[in-house]
């Protein structure tokens, strides 16, 4: 299928590691025009360089913290000059670890600012750049929708889901859709350092992954580059779960 992702413009958070990284290497893969932002400016260079060594355009580097408070501006300031405009958005910077249902406030204004406002904040600001093109593309990576117990990260991404409904609303007559996506365990970083070793991976995924397994970056990526072309215009406010079934309701 050709996805008619030539020449798009992609913006990509949290792009130094993991799903955001993955997005990066296979929208570029696609033809598309990609700037990746994250703290860790050695990682983004060394993805640079696998990108455009593989026979892709180099990647745009943007250095930024998502929750610093100028950060919406000049990320989105930054991305507009070095591409022109942004026609699609990836919101993968975030992350969760334990937290106590009664953690101290601090604690859960980070995890709030790093996983839904800065999300929010950073998205707002685009959404202009966007409607004035006629045309976008917002996906959000997200989260767990079934809490065990208590977790910052959790509510969170809980938040994103209802706001982005809100606003695929509002934005749907200018040819925006803003979708989230919820990944169960996919092998990040971040997951990899929650369950180090194949004998964790394997006990977790006897427990609680019908398929049996975890997942690869580019399980997950696949729908992102889906969702990010012209090809999926009538998909927008939906929430999608890739977790190799790990969610056990329904709906
Ligand atoms: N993998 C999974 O199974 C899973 C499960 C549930 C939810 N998620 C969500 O999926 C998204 C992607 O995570 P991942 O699994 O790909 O994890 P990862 O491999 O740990 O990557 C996280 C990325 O976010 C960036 N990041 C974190 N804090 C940032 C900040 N303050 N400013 C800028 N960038 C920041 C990191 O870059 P720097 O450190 O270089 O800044 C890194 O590139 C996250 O929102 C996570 O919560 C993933």
């Amino acid at each position: 299928m050709d996805l008619k992702l030539e020449g798009k413009r992609c913006l990509v958070t949290g792009a130094s590691r993991g799903i955001g990284e993955c997005a990066a290497e296979m929208l570029a893969a696609e033809g598309c025009d990609v700037t990746v932002v994250a703290r860790r400016e050695d990682l983004l260079n060394a993805l640079a360089d696998r990108i455009e060594g593989a026979g892709h355009k180099r990647p745009h580097i943007i250095v930024a913290d998502v929750t610093a408070n100028d950060a919406p501006d000049t990320i989105r300031e930054a991305a507009c000059k070095a591409m022109g405009g942004i026609d699609v958005l990836v919101n993968s910077a975030g992350g969760s670890r334990p937290t106590k249902w009664d953690a101290p406030e601090e604690e859960w204004i980070e995890g709030m600012t790093l996983n839904f406002t800065a999300l929010r904040r950073l998205t707002t600001g685009i959404v202009p750049v966007m409607q004035k093109n006629k045309y976008g593309r917002i996906i959000n990576i997200t989260g767990s929708v079934e809490p065990k117990a208590v977790n910052i990260a959790n509510a969170a991404k809980s938040a994103v889901h209802a706001w982005a409904k809100g606003l695929s609303r509002i934005v749907g007559p200018d040819a925006i859709t803003i979708n989230s996506i919820s990944p169960g365990r996919i092998k990040t970083e971040q997951i990899i350092k929650r369950h180090p070793t194949e004998e964790d991976q394997a006990a977790f995924s006897k427990e609680n992954i019908p398929l049996g397994y975890f997942g690869e970056p580019e399980d997950l990526v696949c729908l992102i580059v889906f969702l990010a072309s012209p090809v999926a215009r009538y998909i927008t406010g939906e929430l999608f779960h890739v977790d190799g079934g790990m969610k056990y309701f329904a709906h």
